[in-house]
């Protein structure tokens, strides 16, 4: 079983003085044996997660990147920006972002390519509405999702980390079951492998009402390689504890 990657998606939360807490927190309960830990912050505060977490062994990263590379876009921030700052991932393809900001498939493909071509680790979301689930088509929009990013990136696909996040399941409360998140991380791994010849390396994370105490059942599944957690990254015990939950499932395995 692969170490697991529990990364936390701030979203649109924080303050320069909860941030500091916050990471204080992490770096003092943090013990690498557990899991590979890293944040996903709001752009603003990619520097002070910079100059706090540098050396702590947990990484950073962005939320979102611009398709282009550079120049008059106003309000864009590119990825070679995001290098500079000293991220390690960036989260693209999120539903928030397909949703409220029309992304397609095809944009979320150029910023997976944007990402790698800078030296980031493109995190790539994809997943299925209550009405696709409910029809039936999960598998479909699923793949329909990781396929544009696979044909945009091309060999460097064992570079990127995909996440499960079922629409539904976000800032609800009602996670996917165990059986749910491994059948479509099965099918993820299977396009993954159909595509490179080989899907060990890549690591699929499940992400949507992911807490302390559904993380070890969830991590417990041979496709579940972590997880990208939302509210409860925002509380260092809880984000903790899910890190924990990764060594516990390694440990039993
Ligand atoms: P929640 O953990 O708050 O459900 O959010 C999941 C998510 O969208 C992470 O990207």
């Amino acid at each position: 079983m692969r170490k697991k990657l529990i990364v936390g998606n701030w979203k649109m939360n924080g303050s320069l003085a909860a941030n500091a807490e916050l990471l204080a927190a992490l770096k003092a309960g943090f013990d690498a044996a557990q899991a590979d830990l890293a944040l996903c912050a709001p752009a603003p505060y990619l520097l002070q997660l910079q100059a706090a977490l540098q050396g702590s062994g947990i990484a950073w990263g962005a939320q979102d990147v611009s398709a282009h590379e550079g120049g008059a876009y106003t309000g864009e921030v590119s990825a070679a920006m995001l290098r500079d700052c000293g991220c390690r991932y960036v989260i693209v393809g999120h539903s928030e972002r397909r949703q409220y900001h029309h992304e397609s498939d095809d944009l979320v493909a150029l910023k997976a390519q944007r990402a790698l071509a800078a030296g980031l680790t493109p995190i790539v979301c994809v997943g299925e509405t209550l009405p696709d689930r409910e029809a039936g088509r999960t598998e479909f929009v699923v793949k329909r999702q990781l396929s544009a990013v696979i044909h945009a990136v091309g060999h460097c696909c064992s570079e990127i980390v995909v996440a499960y996040e079922p629409v539904w399941a976000i800032g609800t409360g009602l996670s996917a079951s165990a059986a749910q998140a491994q059948a479509v991380h099965a099918v993820l791994r299977a396009q993954l492998r159909a595509a490179t010849g080989q899907a060990e390396r890549n690591r699929i994370l499940y992400g949507g009402s992911m807490n302390a105490a559904n993380a070890a059942e969830l991590l417990r599944q041979p496709d579940v390689d972590g997880g990208l957690i939302g509210g409860a990254s925002l509380k260092a015990a809880s984000f903790l504890s899910i890190a924990a939950a990764g060594l516990a499932v390694l440990q039993t395995n």
